[in-house]
C-alpha cells in the first residue's frame, strides 16, 4: 500500500479524476489521497472504481464514485457539480479518461474516429469547462490532463488520438492563458509507454511490439502509473506548482526526443 505523503500538500481538498478505475487514472487518484486530499473518481463501470475509492479510503480521505461516460456533457456538468456539493469544492480535475486503438488512417471509420475524439477532446472540454466555473468563481484551482507526445509530434497510427491530444494541449495552453489571471493553472503531464493492462492491450499486444516499443525509449524501460502520478501531482500541488500553468511535463524516460544513436566509430579519440 502507498504511504502517506509527509507534505499532506492537498489536505482539505478535493479532486475528480476521470478515468479513476484503472491505470493512471487510479495510481494519481490514490497518490492526491495520500497526500491527504480527497477524491472523487469517475468512469464507466463501478467496481473498479469502487475498488480505487477503496484505496484511497485506506489513506483515511473521503471519497465517491461516478459512474458516466465523458462523451455526455450533461451528464459530466453534473458529476462536478455533485462533487461541488458533496465536498463543498472542486480543488483539481484531472483529465485522464481516454480511448485508442491502433489503426491505419486510410481504414479509420468515420465512427471510429469521433468515438476517439469525443472521450479524448470533447470529454476534457466538458469536464474542464464544468469544473473551471467553480474554480474561477472560487479563485482556485488546477486542471491536469494527461496526453502523449505523439500529440507534438505524431505517431502513425494514432491520427484520431493525436488530432484529440493535440487538441488538448491547445486547449490547456489556451485556457491557462484565459484563466491564468483568475487562480487556476491548467497543465497536461504526458506519459511514455506505461505499464497498464488498458495500454498493453491497446498499444503494445504482442512482444514484438513490446520490444519495438522498448527501443524507442532512452530510459530503456517502460515506466509504471505510480511513477507518471508523481509528476501529476506535482502538477496539481497548489504550492509547489503555483507558477505553472500551461506547460506539459514529460515522464516518457526521453521517447519523444526520438532515440539518435551514437557512433562510435565516427568519435575522435579523447587527447
Ligand atoms: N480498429 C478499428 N476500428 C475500431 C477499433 C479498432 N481496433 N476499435 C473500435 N473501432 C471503431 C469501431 O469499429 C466503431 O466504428 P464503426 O461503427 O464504423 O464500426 C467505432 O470505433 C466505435 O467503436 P465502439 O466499440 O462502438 O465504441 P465505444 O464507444 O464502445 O468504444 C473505443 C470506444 C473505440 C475508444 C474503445 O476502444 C474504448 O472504449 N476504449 C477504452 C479503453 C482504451 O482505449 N484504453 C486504451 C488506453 S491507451
Amino acid at each position: 500500500m502507498i504511504e502517506k505523503s509527509p507534505l499532506q500538500e492537498f489536505a482539505g481538498q478535493t479532486a475528480l479524476v476521470t478515468g479513476g478505475g484503472s491505470g493512471i487514472g487510479r495510481a494519481i487518484a490514490v497518490r492526491y489521497a495520500a497526500g491527504g486530499g480527497n477524491v472523487v473518481v469517475l468512469g464507466r463501470r463501478i467496481e473498479p472504481l469502487q475498488e480505487t475509492a477503496r484505496l484511497a479510503q485506506e489513506l483515511g480521505v473521503r471519497t465517491d464514485v461516478v459512474t458516466c461516460d465523458v462523451r455526455d456533457a450533461a451528464a459530466v456538468t453534473a458529476a462536478v457539480d455533485g462533487v461541488v456539493a458533496k465536498f463543498g469544492a472542486i480543488d483539481a480535475l484531472v483529465n485522464n479518461a481516454a480511448g485508442n486503438f491502433i489503426c491505419a488512417a486510410e481504414d479509420l471509420s468515420p465512427n471510429g474516429w469521433k468515438a476517439v475524439v469525443d472521450i479524448v477532446l470533447n470529454g476534457t472540454f466538458y469536464g474542464t469547462r464544468a469544473a473551471g466555473r467553480h474554480m474561477l468563481a472560487a479563485g482556485r484551482g488546477a486542471i491536469l490532463s494527461v496526453i502523449a507526445s505523439y500529440a507534438w509530434t505524431g505517431h502513425p497510427g494514432t491520427v484520431h488520438s493525436a488530432a484529440a491530444k493535440g487538441g488538448v494541449l491547445a486547449m490547456t495552453r489556451t485556457l491557462a492563458a484565459e484563466w491564468g489571471s483568475r487562480g487556476v493553472r491548467v497543465n497536461c503531464v504526458s506519459p511514455g509507454p506505461t505499464e497498464t493492462e488498458g495500454a498493453g492491450a491497446a498499444l503494445w499486444p504482442t512482444d514484438e511490439d513490446r520490444a519495438r516499443v522498448l527501443a524507442s525509449v532512452p530510459a530503456a524501460r517502460f515506466t509504471t502509473p505510480e511513477e507518471v502520478a508523481e509528476s501529476a501531482v506535482f502538477l496539481l500541488d497548489p504550492r509547489r506548482a503555483a507558477y505553472i500553468t500551461g506547460d506539459v511535463l514529460s515522464v516518457d524516460g526521453g521517447q519523444w526526443l526520438g532515440k539518435a544513436v551514437y557512433s562510435d566509430s565516427a568519435a575522435g579519440e579523447r587527447k
